[in-house]
Order: structure tokens, then C-alpha cells, then sequence
């Protein structure tokens, strides 16, 4: 297929042909025990059920007030979910569990260092550690329901102990990735306007003691500059009386919390009742400007969502042992680690490091001792453990029933192996596919009553109506072959209500695109454009390709291109930068940044690892560009726009597509030849995409 033929037709509208795989039955040992194993749940969820079905996940919480209206959505695209209710969300998921389960271990974390300890956290212990630390929150900081704090912490349970508290008190939490940097947990810091910090002295990463309060400084120095103050910095030790870290502690700025938290033991705070539309805390985002959004949830729609979803997709149960191995630090923790299994009552399982420290047989031997039933990870991390260590799980003896991925499309082929290796063909497998801003799951099997569809999410979830629109707004056809854009026509309580402080650009990023009538008051009107593209199969799976928009899915990660090209740009020499995907055979997708000079600067090997010093000063490690090219000049159109799908078709051995149009069409085969014979010499051979990947790489950019 020609991209420039394609072009013409539609943008969006790209034919991808690929067999569709078989359907792979869930075992009838998991159907016995699922939470959803009664077909009728699939027409309580109907769409003319639509929205009194979500009582249903409202039911599983404790209200302090029951809610009178289920939804409203006068306000569109502002819903409100389960209006006139009060709870509180620690209560949830703390308090109302000690009648029946105070003994039994809500959290168990296991530090990265085998040698060390695993520390096990029942119910009744979590909720005097919440509670002590809601009470410092209260009495020392003079934190209140409303106010924002930031914390910048790594995989410890003192980080849900402290979100706990937080929502204990209504103070909305906005936890910032621990392996983001000083700079860009301080941009987040000024944009939330929050005056507390709560973070570590240091954590274990690939078997090293890594300094983390260091970044504090650089957070505090970053916030002042955008004219946010920070009151207090809470820093809490790795180890118990020592100081992991090298910068000193700031004299009246910098606290540390084993110092302080003797003052409130056994100190009991009340949980605030709060309003279901009390927004429950901030997780940022990377979008298509440089400014990060604060994706806002509620209290009441949130949890109820996450509940009902972890029951029912994730198939927890109180009794089972459920392991997510994501960061706490990424929506997927916040739902699935923290919220969705405690708000049930379950034990969850916080691992400190990474998957394949010392070896890749780790997560197999935590599975083990630990009696994991369920599993949930992502495709990078299944990727890098098959190639480490293939036949590492059939050494160690456990059982998973159940087995999440999430995060990226996972190849038929890497699904195949989880599927046989890690879950021993016992495991039931979901693919969940959804997004910061949409709190929970969007697509995914109901994993006692659909069958399975490697490389595809699976049909859209309890509740959600999704339709697949091209450019032109027109309906693309389930079965039709044809990829466009997946929007959710209806409102869903886990829906974010805004984005913090800048409500026309949630109208504008997730709305505007195919609102058939800005002024409707009609919710049918405001379907919810996702940016990811995707297409939809004859029995109604979706196999969803990728960002449409600037966006970067690097390791499951979200990455804004806006935003690596601003950090590139701090370098003095650096004129223009353009940040594309590479299909990366472990990552799913790499960056590479394509710089131009000012003038009277020379190319040189220094200039381009300056590039990569400020992309990790500015966003952290994990935004690493593969490769830093350095061009006379970027391929742009005549109104002197970056083409980025150009570059990205040369970095990825592909096509470029039509040209002919651009102002410079020239610079394209000087790029080309310079790139691809450089990554040649590098031995970064090229490999053949499959067609998945293709249509990714063209969708890239595409609804600017
Ligand atoms: C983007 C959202 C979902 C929580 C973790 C990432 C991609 C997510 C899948 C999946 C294919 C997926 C989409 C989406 N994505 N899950 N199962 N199959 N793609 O959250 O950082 O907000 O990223 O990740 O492109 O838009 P996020």
C-alpha cells in the first residue's frame, strides 16, 4: 500500500491487513471461580441500562450518604457521578476491612535487595500508619480538605500509606513518577501550587542505593522559579536512621518524618466525609503542548470505577494474593495497586525494583514464596523477561489464575509466551487498554465470559460504548479493516472531571474533535476522543494501534514529543529539535531527537550527549533519546511546520510518504542517507515491521 494513496482518502482511514488470531477459551478451574461468570452482567451493562448500571460499582463502596442523582451531565463535557453522596476513600479502603479482616496483610512489599526483609502489612497496621500520617498532615503541615501535595516517591509502602492519608483528609495527592526528574517534579509542584513535598533520601534500582532527595533541591529551585513556594519538604528514610543521600537537609524547609511521626502515635483522625465529586488526587500526563495536564479524579466516580472494575476484570477476591508490578507512580498503580484491590479488601503485592534484578527468575521467586494468584504487568517488562530468561518460570512452583497486560499492543507472539510460559496455559489473560485520563479499564475480555484474542485489548469494557470515527467524523465499521480514531460515546464514572486549572484545554484535547454541537447540553453529543488509533473487528474486538497524536508510548510510558523537544532546546546551540518513535524490540517504542543548529555551531559527538543531559535533567532517565541526530535542516512544509512523520519514516526504514509538497523536499535524502548509513554502522540493523507496527508509525502525528 502506497501512504500517499492513503493519504488522499482519509488520514485517519489506514487499511491494515493481518489475520486475526483464534480465541482462546478461559480455562473452566477460573470460569468456576470468577467474579463475573453470569452472562447477565453483560445486559445489566447494556446501553439502555445506561447510566443507573453503574450503581452496580457504586454498591461496592461504603457511602457516608447515599447519592440521589447517577449521573448529571447538565454541564457537558463536566459529568458528574453520583451526585448528593459523601464517603471517603481511605475508609474505603482501610477502615471498613478491620471488622472482618484487620489480621489479614493488606500490603506486602518486597524491598529490591533479596537479602532484605520483606515487610508484611495487615489491615490494622496500615490503618495506624495512615492515620499517623494523616495526623502529621493535619497538625504539623496544617493541611486541609482541598489542598494539593506533591510526592515524588519510589515503590516504599510509606507512598500509599501516604496517599491514604491524604484522602483521609481530602487533601488531593499528586504523586510524581520517582524516576521523573528534580525539573520535572518541580514543574508539577508550581502547576498543582502545592506547598508540601513528601519524598525519600534514596531507594534501590538495579541493585544500587540511587539518591533521590537530591532531586528535591532541584524540584524546590525549579518550583521557585515558576513562583510556587514550598513550605516543607517530608523526607522519609530508606533506612531507618541513616541518610542515604548526599545533599544536606535545609535547615526549617527539610523534615525527616521518622523525626516527627513520634508525636502522633496512635493518633486517630477522623476520615472527612467528602462530597462523591471531591477530586481524589492529580496524575499527570504528557500531551501534545509542553505543559504537563493534571488529569483530575473524583472521589466517589473513581473509586467506584476502579472497584468494580478490579472485581470483575481483575477477578480479585479478598482471599487472593494479587501482584501489579507497575509503578504507583503511573495511573496503573493508583487504580490497580493502591485503590481498585484495597477498596476490595485484597492483598496487594508493592515490589521496590526492577523485574530482572539480580536475574530474571526474581518475579518468579516472589510469585512463589508469596503465593501470587494474580499477575499484572506490562508487554516491555514480558518482552525483556522472555529474552533474559525464557525458561526461568518453569522453574519455580507457583499458580497464576489470572494475568493482566496493560500499557502497549503486545505482539501475538510475546502473548503467546505469557500465556504458556508465565501462566503455564493455567492463567486466564486480559489485555487492558485504557489511559490516565480515563481512571480504569476501556477495553478488555471479562475474563470468565469472553474468550481471549491475542494482540487484540477485546471489546469495550462493562458500560462503555465506543465508536471508531475517521477524519471526516464518519462512522468506521466494525470489521471493516479500516483504522480511525476511538472515541467513548458515553460518560463513565472513572472519567477524569478536568484537567487541574486549565478546563478549556480539557474541552479542547478530548472534546472538540467530534463534539457535534459545542453548545448541546445532551451528553450524546460529546463523545471522548482518546488519540489513540484503532480498529474494530466483525465480532467487536479492538485492536488499538497507537498514539494519533505527539504523544511517545516508550516502555508503556507516555512521553509528549512538545515536551522532549523543549528539553532539548535548552541547550544554547541547539535552533530546532523534533522528537519520533522507533519500533524498539523491547521497549515497543525508543525516541530519537532530530536537532538543527544555530548558526556558526559544528556537529559534534559532545553537542548530542548535552541533548541527552538535558532531556534527563528536564524529564527524567526514562525519556533517553536512542539517538540524537544532527541535520542541516528539518523537512518542513511551506507554513514552515516540522514534517515528523517524515523523520520518523527515515529513523524506522520506512516509507516517508509524499514529499513532494513539502519546502525543502531536498533535505529528506541528505537525512536519510546520513541517518540510516549512521545507524547501519551502529548496528542497529533494520527489521521488517509487521503491519501493526506500520500502521502505528503512520498514525504517528496524525491528528495534529
Ligand atoms: C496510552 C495511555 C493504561 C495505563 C497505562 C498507560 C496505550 C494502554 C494499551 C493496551 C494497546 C495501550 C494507548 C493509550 N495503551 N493500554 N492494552 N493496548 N495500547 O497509561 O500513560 O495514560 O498511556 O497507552 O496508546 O492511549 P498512559
Amino acid at each position: 500500500m502506497a501512504i500517499g494513496e492513503e493519504l488522499e482518502v482519509s488520514e485517519a482511514q489506514i487499511a491494515v491487513h493481518w489475520r486475526e488470531e483464534e480465541y482462546i477459551q478461559p480455562p473452566p478451574r477460573f470460569v468456576g471461580q470468577a467474579n463475573a461468570h453470569d452472562p447477565a452482567i453483560l445486559d445489566r451493562f447494556r446501553e439502555e441500562n445506561f447510566p443507573e448500571c453503574f450503581r452496580e460499582y457504586a454498591d461496592l463502596l461504603s457511602w457516608d450518604r447515599y447519592w440521589h442523582t447517577t449521573l448529571d451531565s447538565s454541564e457537558p463535557p463536566f459529568w458528574k457521578w453520583f451526585v448528593g453522596g459523601r464517603l471517603n476513600a481511605c475508609y474505603n479502603c482501610v477502615d471498613r476491612h478491620l471488622e472482618t479482616r484487620a489480621n489479614q496483610a493488606a500490603l506486602i512489599w518486597v524491598p529490591e535487595p533479596e537479602g532484605e526483609l520483606t515487610q508484611t502489612i495487615t489491615y490494622r497496621e496500615l490503618y495506624r500508619r495512615v492515620n499517623e500520617f494523616a495526623a502529621l498532615l493535619r497538625d504539623f503541615c496544617g493541611l486541609k480538605a482541598g489542598d494539593r501535595i506533591t510526592l515524588h516517591m519510589p515503590m516504599v509502602p510509606e507512598l500509599p500509606v501516604a496517599m491514604l492519608a491524604c484522602a483521609r483528609l481530602g487533601v488531593i495527592h499528586s504523586e510524581v513518577f520517582g524516576g521523573f526528574s528534580g525539573a520535572a517534579c518541580g514543574e508539577r509542584i508550581a502547576d498543582s501550587q502545592s506547598r508540601f513535598l513528601v519524598t525519600i533520601d534514596g531507594y534501590y534500582r538495579n541493585g544500587d542505593l540511587v539518591d533521590h532527595k537530591v532531586k528535591a533541591d532541584e524540584a524546590m529551585a525549579r518550583a521557585a522559579s515558576l513562583g510556587q513556594e514550598v513550605d516543607k519538604v517530608l523526607v522519609f528514610r530508606r533506612h531507618a536512621g541513616e541518610y542515604a543521600s548526599a545533599t544536606p537537609m535545609v535547615e526549617g524547609r527539610d523534615v525527616f518524618v521518622d523525626d516527627v511521626i513520634g508525636e502522633y502515635r496512635r493518633a486517630v483522625v477522623p476520615p472527612t466525609s467528602m462530597p462523591a465529586e471531591a477530586p481524589l488526587f492529580l496524575m499527570y500526563t504528557s500531551g501534545t503542548t509542553g505543559r504537563p495536564k493534571g488529569a483530575q479524579h473524583s472521589t466517589g466516580g473513581y473509586l467506584a470505577y476502579v472497584a468494580g472494575t478490579s472485581k470483575y476484570y481483575q477477578d480479585i477476591h479478598p482471599d487472593d494474593t494479587y501482584w501489579c508490578m507497575a509503578d504507583i507512580g503511573w495511573i496503573t498503580g493508583h487504580s490497580y495497586i493502591v485503590y481498585g484491590p484495597l477498596a476490595l479488601g485484597t492483598t496487594t503485592v508493592l515490589y521496590e525494583g526492577v523485574p530482572t534484578y539480580p536475574d530474571p527468575g526474581r518475579p518468579w521467586r516472589i510469585a512463589e514464596r508469596l503465593g501470587v494468584t494474580i499477575f499484572h504487568t506490562a508487554p516491555t517488562s514480558i518482552r525483556m523477561l522472555r529474552k533474559l530468561g525464557p525458561d526461568e518460570p518453569a522453574k519455580y512452583d507457583y499458580r497464576f489464575k489470572h494475568m493482566t497486560t496493560v500499557g502497549e499492543p503486545i505482539e501475538p507472539d510475546v502473548w503467546r509466551w505469557y500465556h504458556t510460559s508465565v501462566g503455564k496455559g493455567e492463567a486466564v489473560i486480559v489485555d487492558t487498554w485504557w489511559q490516565t485520563e480515563t481512571g480504569g479499564f476501556l477495553g478488555s475480555t471479562l475474563p470468565g465470559l469472553q474468550g481471549m484474542k491475542p494482540g487484540s485489548c477485546g471489546p469495550a469494557a462493562l458500560g462503555i460504548y465506543p465508536v471508531i470515527f475517521d477524519e471526516e467524523r464518519k462512522v468506521v465499521e466494525p470489521g471493516s479493516g479500516k483504522a480511525g480514531n476511538i472515541c467513548i460515546r458515553n460518560p463513565w464514572p472513572g472519567i477524569m472531571q478536568t484537567i487541574w486549572g486549565q478546563p478549556e484545554r480539557f474541552v479542547e484535547v478530548y472534546y472538540r474533535k467530534y463534539c457535534n454541537d459545542l453548545k448541546s447540553k445532551d451528553w450524546h453529543d460529546w463523545p471522548y476522543f482518546a488519540g489513540d488509533g484503532a480498529l474494530q473487528a466483525a465480532d467487536g474486538y479492538f485492536r488499538i494501534l497507537g498514539r494519533v497524536d505527539d504523544v511517545i508510548n516508550v516502555a508503556g510510558h507516555r512521553l509528549g514529543t512538545k515536551e522532549l523537544e523543549s528539553a532539548a532546546i535548552t541547550v544554547n546551540e541547539v535552533a530546532e529539535a523534533a522528537a519520533v518513535p522507533v519500533i524498539d524490540a523491547m521497549r515497543g517504542k525508543a525516541v530519537e531527537m532530530y536537532i538543527s543548529l544555530k548558526p556558526g555551531f559544528k556537529p559534534s559527538a559532545e553537542l548530542e550527549a548535552k541533548v541527552v543531559k538535558a532531556i534527563e535533567v528536564e524529564i527524567g532517565k526514562i525519556a533517553r533519546p536512542t539517538n540524537v541526530w544532527i541535520v542541516s535542516d528539518m523537512p518542513k512544509t511551506r507554513s514552515g511546520k516540522i514534517m515528523r512523520r517524515v523523520i520518523a519514516g527515515i529513523s524506522n526504514f520506512t516509507d516517508v510518504g509524499d514529499i513532494t509538497t513539502l519546502a525543502n523536499p531536498e533535505v529528506v535524502e541528505q537525512i536519510k542517507h546520513h541517518v540510516q548509513s549512521e545507524k547501519l554502522s551502529r548496528g542497529q540493523l533494520p527489521r521488517e515491521l509487521s503491519a501493526q507496527e506500520e500502521a502505528d508509525i503512520q498514525a504517528f502525528g496524525k491528528a495534529e
